[in-house]
């Protein structure tokens, strides 16, 4: 008989679950077993992967692991991280369309469509703006290229400031530089302790206020814990920003008192920048688990004191 072998667990949709049993079959084990070797992850409950005596390598169901990072009793193997065209892409579109859609005014058009009003309005072109891209790993740098190629000035910043041909690029360290020269940010970064509460005050007055933008823009698609909400529905109300597109909040789903659901200039989306294909997930794993197999290394292995 297989070894029931992978175990698919946490908040796992049905499709996800459909998908796994399609690549995988009769590997699947139904719950935690003494036979699982592989365990592919949302959200697990904390402690459940400790109770996995053979467990040898945990798969993210996602890019970001702060979900697995945050059981206490996670085992101490190896955690791979969900890299993969299909999650890139999606992260792609989605910023993409929220800097055209700030870029545009779309926002401002909608209330005139709403009001049957006529009423044009003074845009930059994105030529005479600035992304500054705040995490500038494989999702950073594809976001990046596609928002060149529409006429973007595009700048990173990545912890190890590793330089990346065609961009100009910065480290944590000159982050005052890198904000001041920015019109619009984006933030792709993982959460860590190092970017809790990150996106406050403090950062948003440092981005480049005389830039053709009334105010600058700030785009969140990493983790909801790297904002101060607060600090955001002020900066909003002051004019201090002129726009946000945040789709990953402290609190998911953001509750419905949250005054960012009402915040002038606000997008709110429920956390779907990059929701991946279950099917591109399980080919993800069996590719990893194939690469095992003929003994070569896992790609995208996390390391736990960077925290991704
Ligand atoms: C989604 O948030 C992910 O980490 O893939």
């Amino acid at each position: 008989m297989t070894k029931l072998d992978i175990l698919v667990s946490g908040q796992v949709s049905q499709a996800e679950r459909a998908a796994f049993l399609d690549v995988f079959g009769k590997r699947i084990a139904e719950e935690p077993a003494e036979s699982v070797r592989y365990a592919a992850c949302w959200g697990p409950e904390p402690g459940l992967l400790a109770k996995l005596p053979s467990l040898e390598v945990i798969f993210s169901l996602g890019a970001g692991v702060d979900h697995l990072l945050r059981d206490p009793d996670l085992p101490d193997v190896p955690i791979v991280r969900f890299v993969d065209p299909d999650l890139t892409g999606r992260m792609v579109e989605y910023v993409v369309l929220q800097c055209l859609m700030h870029l545009r005014r779309q926002r401002d058009y909608d209330d005139s469509q709403k009001a049957r009003r006529w009423e044009p309005r003074a845009m930059p072109t994105a030529s005479e703006m600035t992304v500054g891209i705040l995490g500038f790993g494989n999702l950073g740098q594809a976001c990046g290229k596609a928002l060149q190629a529409v006429g973007f000035q595009v700048r990173g910043l990545n912890r190890s400031k590793r330089h990346v041909l065609g961009f100009e690029t910065f480290g944590s360290g000159q982050m005052a530089a890198f904000l001041e020269g920015s019109d619009m940010l984006v933030n792709l970064m993982p959460y860590t302790p190092q970017t809790d509460g990150m996106l406050n005050t403090h950062l948003i007055d440092g981005l480049r206020r005389d830039g053709p933008l009334i105010a600058p823009v700030l785009i969140n698609a990493g983790r909801g814990g790297s904002q101060d909400e607060d600090d955001i529905v002020t900066a909003l109300q002051e004019g201090r920003l002129s726009g946000v597109s945040l789709d990953v909040f402290r609190t998911e789903p953001l509750p419905e008192h949250s005054p960012l659901w009402g915040a002038p200039g606000a997008i709110i989306t429920p956390h779907v920048a990059a929701v991946t294909s279950p099917k591109a997930m399980a080919r993800y794993v069996a590719t990893q688990l194939d690469r095992l197999a003929v003994g070569q290394r896992l790609e995208n292995v996390v390391d736990r004191d960077l925290g991704y």
